[in-house]
């Protein structure tokens, strides 16, 4: 590459304003560390006169990003819009196939896309680096594709959604219900305002995991439904109850190999106040890495915000400047084969299960001969009775019960007559 590389920044919103002001003002760090001086020679948003945190230079604005491909001679270009298809996916694949790096974010675009992308990426000889896509700040992707590189990895998992992290965290503390702290996140900008569905349901912490399975176990990325649940209906009654068994809830996103076989999850568990994952709160991501013969690696760190985003962006920015050239996913795309998938109805957890009946004699029974029916043993019972209102909380924290038989179960209480609420189901990890 030649000593003077010019940027385009597409997208200009939390992340692409706060990254504009860091290529702008570390000119000179940049270009110590790596030999090359970057000038930003295009940039381009939705809206030319919007108000931002840091003023943009008006005379290098396009209201068509398309167009700086066509007029301007770029090296690398920042996507940082944030959508799965559309103008994203246009502007990514125009770069590349016009031999420009690319540098992204962008989860949504990478888990549906990276396949088909990093193939026209390594067609091209042009980098497509997406560090920024998983846990913000946090180099898990250039640690499993470099520092680890030589591992056989089988699991990997972690918090990787600090909105959900900092829901569940604050309605501990607080003692609150889930509506009210979602609203203090949405004021506090760590949920989105508009619609935060695509964090609280789980969607974007398995974009997440479809990314760092592919990275880690060396496959083609997953398009195969999985188990996936949000924290929606996570009530402040079983954090308090949880807690009380020392436990706190966690949505967890967790890939392994499990006979060969590849199983991605996204769901709330319990976990144990003590443990590593436990102590993670608020906003805070965390990622576990188990691998041969390395063991068990751990980072923590932000996962998202302007500043822990942009710190990913500019490190992929450097690794290009460096002229380290290599495979997006770490091995040529050839190489990367389809995963078999794991059928998770064969997987099996302890459960911690919550059933609000009406308290009269012979309920409890009922409930046992079901749990019995589907093979799944009792540890632990908790009976809160509510006289006022005649009903009880039965909490079951039971043995390891395999997963269809767990279903089954749920089935089998939905259509008890003595259930007043919906069961409650939470996994133990
Ligand atoms: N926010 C975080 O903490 C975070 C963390 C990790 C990863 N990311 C990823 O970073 C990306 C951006 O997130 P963000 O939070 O910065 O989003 P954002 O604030 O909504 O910014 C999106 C930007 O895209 C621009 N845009 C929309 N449509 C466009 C079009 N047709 N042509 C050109 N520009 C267009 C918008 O323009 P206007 O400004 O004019 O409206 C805005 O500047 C996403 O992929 C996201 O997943 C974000």
């Amino acid at each position: 590459m030649k000593n003077k590389v010019n940027i385009a920044v597409i997208g200009l919103g939390h992340v692409g304003n706060y990254l504009l002001n860091e290529l702008n003002t570390k000119k000179k760090d940049i270009e110590q560390k790596t030999g090359k001086r970057i000038n930003v020679v295009a940039i381009s948003a939705k809206n030319k006169n919007k108000k931002r945190k840091f003023k943009i230079n008006k005379s290098i604005y396009f209201s068509n990003p398309l167009d700086i491909i066509k007029k301007k001679k770029i090296d690398i270009l920042f996507e940082i819009i944030g959508m799965s298809d559309g103008i994203s996916k246009k502007i990514v694949e125009l770069s590349l196939k016009n031999k420009i790096h690319v540098i992204t974010p962008n989860k949504a675009l990478i888990s549906k896309h990276g396949d088909y992308l990093s193939k026209l990426a390594e067609k091209n000889k042009v980098n497509l680096e997406f560090e920024a896509s998983v846990a913000g700040g946090i180099p898990i992707l250039r640690t499993i594709k470099e520092g680890l590189a030589t591992n056989k990895l089988y699991k990997v998992y972690g918090i990787l959604n600090g909105t959900c992290n900092y829901i569940l965290s604050e309605m501990e503390k607080t003692k609150d219900n889930f509506i009210n702290v979602l609203k203090k996140a949405q004021n506090l900008g760590y949920a989105e305002q508009g619609n935060p569905k695509l964090d609280l349901n789980g969607y974007d912490a398995f974009a997440k995991i479809r990314i760092l399975s592919s990275l880690a176990f060396n496959k083609k990325i997953s398009k195969k439904n999985c188990l996936m649940e949000g924290i929606e209906n996570i009530d402040y009654k079983d954090i308090d109850i949880a807690s009380q068994l020392n436990f706190r809830i966690k949505l967890l996103g967790i890939t392994e190999m499990v006979n060969g076989k590849l199983f991605e999850r996204v769901h709330p568990c319990l976990v144990k106040k003590d443990s590593y994952i436990g102590n993670v709160n608020g906003v805070m991501n965390a990622v576990i890495v188990h691998g041969k013969p390395v063991g068990e690696s751990v980072l923590q760190g932000e996962g998202a915000g302007p500043g822990a985003t942009s710190s990913a962006l500019m490190s992929d920015l450097l690794s290009i400047l460096r002229g380290n050239i290599k495979h997006p996913f770490g091995l040529h795309n050839n190489k990367r084969k389809k995963a078999l998938i794991y059928n998770q109805k064969n997987s099996s957890n302890s459960l911690y299960l919550r059933l609000e009946v009406k308290d009269k004699p012979g309920v409890l029974s009922e409930i046992t001969k079901l749990l019995a029916n589907n093979k799944i043993s009792i540890e632990r019972v908790i009976q809160i009775p509510d006289h006022k209102k005649k009903s009880a909380s039965i909490v079951i924290i039971t043995h390891k019960a395999v997963e269809f038989r767990s279903q089954n179960l749920i089935n089998g209480l939905k259509k008890n007559k003595n259930m007043i609420k919906k069961p409650i189901l939470i996994r133990l990890f």
